[in-house]
């Protein structure tokens, strides 16, 4: 079992996140909730993995699904309690299982106490808590918008002030500039510790040295200041993981956010790759087919990048983003096959893996009427786009390919009713494929993806060029194949990746010749690729 105490630990393990609304009901009111995930922590011990990614469970009205936070010291009623977080905390461990919370300390909801009560007054100690600019009612400071829609500035009649907000108006920004804002939310992040929380997701952490005057939304001049105070005052434990969301990192700024020295973070979710099927300089909704070049030569950069000089997290999939499978693989007759194939382009990389909750049954994206989404951005992103003029269809097969509402489906456990997830009124469309893609059915086939997943997992454990090899790209600009090398003084891995339907020409470096096959999704590597076929080749001193 991994030394959860040393710094560094992360480094050979892997994270499974779970979007708490969407895993497992255990009350039959529709909604997934605390002791559900408790039920299928040895579902998740199963797996293998070690440590758990929890988006938000803390008191909300759920105006962005918990991202909106109006108690960080209490649970959601209908997740559970304090009593069951508790539980979920120890149980996890008994497992060799961490809990890593998620904390959103960029905004907080406007119900949270310290908006109330900025509300009251401009003499209020809370007042200054938030940012608020004086101003006309018919001006908003400037024309900074809001990341759901809309401008970013709310009007309060009763202060004649505007209030920031990047996110919804619902999600009040704070003010980061504030010394009391930073020691209160250092006393909570201690509050968490305290209880035996293992790490923390720091939500949209690259927007909070913003200065909204400027049009500084991400990557303010304080940013890295602030973010090493935190971890001087917050993280104080060494083994303590700490993952920043930062949609705006570049590979330079990576390697100062997750420095060996951990004067910052443990490493940061960047995504520069879910770029590369969007049409350039255009937003996430702006559709172009996957770049595989483009791809390849975004992960190089990364892995080059941050090889010996920081530390990269892995992922396709969260709950913003689409399913995987849907976007650069198939989902129909090469499914399972497609799944596999991206489990092992991601999994052969150096960093962290993050494995999103039904991403190892492969669980593909779902199509409802516009009126089916639950998710704020989907829908303000349909109006927006449609009151600019773009056509219903368009921004439809927008939504059907981008909406993160593909990835918070129920959790496809069995073939029973709403997917065994639920036994009441499910919050939210159950995908109608889960009476073939469930965990009951992957468990019970040694072929699965989940089983797919397990090897991975269990190799990285096995193979130490995993966390420590170099990257070699083979074929940079190949269409269809995406192979690479990873090496140390003395292993070197293969891994092969066919990302096409069709069968490819493509053979192997001489000095695989003799390697042993790791796992490969199609048997045996014969001559050239067949679609989707998938390989890891090694060689090296671990038998
Ligand atoms: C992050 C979360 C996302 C949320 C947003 C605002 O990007 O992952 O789900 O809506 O921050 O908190």
């Amino acid at each position: 079992m991994l030394d959860k105490t040393k710094r560094g630990w992360w480094k050979d393990a892997v994270f499974y996140q779970i979007y708490p609304k969407s895993f497992q009901d255990s009350d039959g009111d529709g909604l997934g909730d605390i002791p559900g995930i408790v039920r299928r922590l040895d579902y998740l011990e199963k797996l293998g993995i070690d440590g758990i990614w929890l988006s938000p469970v803390y008191a909300s009205p759920q105006a962005d699904n918990g991202y909106d936070i109006s108690d960080y010291r209490a649970v959601w009623p209908p997740f559970g309690t304090m009593a069951d977080m508790e539980t979920l905390i120890a149980e996890a461990k008994k497992r060799g299982i961490s809990i890593i919370m998620d904390l959103v300390l960029n905004h907080t909801s406007d119900e949270h106490f310290w908006f109330r009560e900025a509300l009251k007054g401009r003499d209020n100690p809370c007042h200054d808590y938030y940012i608020w600019r004086d101003g006309a009612p018919d001006t908003p400071p400037n024309d900074l918008r809001a990341t759901f829609g809309g401008p970013a500035w709310e009007y309060v009649p009763e202060l004649g002030q505007w209030y920031f907000h990047q996110f919804a108006v619902k999600q009040p920004d704070l003010n980061w500039e504030n010394p009391a804002v930073r020691r209160e939310l250092y006393d909570m992040i201690r509050f968490w510790v305290d209880k035996g929380v293992e790490g923390f997701r720091l939500d949209v952490i690259d927007n909070i040295g913003k200065e909204p005057d400027r049009k500084i939304t991400a990557r303010g001049p304080r940013l890295h200041e602030y973010v090493r105070e935190l971890s001087r005052e917050a993280f104080r434990e060494p083994g303590l993981v700490t993952v920043g969301e930062a949609w705006s990192a570049d590979v330079e700024e990576a390697r100062q956010y997750s420095d060996p020295g951990g004067s910052e973070l443990s490493m940061v979710f960047q995504f520069e790759h879910t770029f590369t099927d969007c049409v350039p300089g255009g937003e996430k909704w702006d559709l172009a087919p996957l770049d595989l070049p483009r791809l390849k030569r975004c992960v190089e950069r990364w892995q080059r990048g941050l090889h010996g000089r920081g530390w990269n997290s892995l992922f396709w999939d969260n709950h913003d983003l689409p399913r995987v499978v849907s976007r650069w693989g198939d989902e129909g007759v090469y499914r399972v096959r497609s799944a596999k194939m991206l489990a092992a382009a991601l999994h052969g990389l150096q960093g962290t893996p993050y494995i999103y909750q039904g991403e190892e049954l492969g669980m593909t994206n779902i199509r409802l009427p516009i009126e089916g989404y639950e998710d704020i951005e989907t829908r303000n992103f349909y109006g927006e786009r449609l009151a600019r003029g773009y056509a219903e269809a368009d921004v439809m097969a927008s939504v059907y390919a981008r909406s993160r509402d593909n990835a918070r489906t129920p959790m496809q456990w069995s073939r029973a009713e709403n997917a065994g997830f639920t036994d009441g009124t499910p919050w939210f469309a159950v995908n109608p494929n889960y009476t073939e893609i469930n965990a009951e059915a992957a468990l019970a086939d040694p072929d699965s993806v989940f089983y797919f997943y397990q090897r991975l997992i269990a190799l990285r454990k096995r193979c130490p060029v995993f966390r420590d090899g170099d990257f070699t790209l083979l074929d940079p600009e190949h269409e269809r194949v995406f192979a690479y090398v990873r090496r140390t003084a003395d292993e070197q891995l293969l891994v092969v990746c066919n990302f096409s339907g069709e069968a490819v020409d493509w053979a192997p470096p001489a000095e695989f010749g003799r390697a042993e096959l790791l796992l490969s999704n199609c048997g045996a590597p014969g001559h050239g690729l067949r679609p989707y076929e998938a390989y890891m080749l090694y060689r090296g001193a671990v038998g």
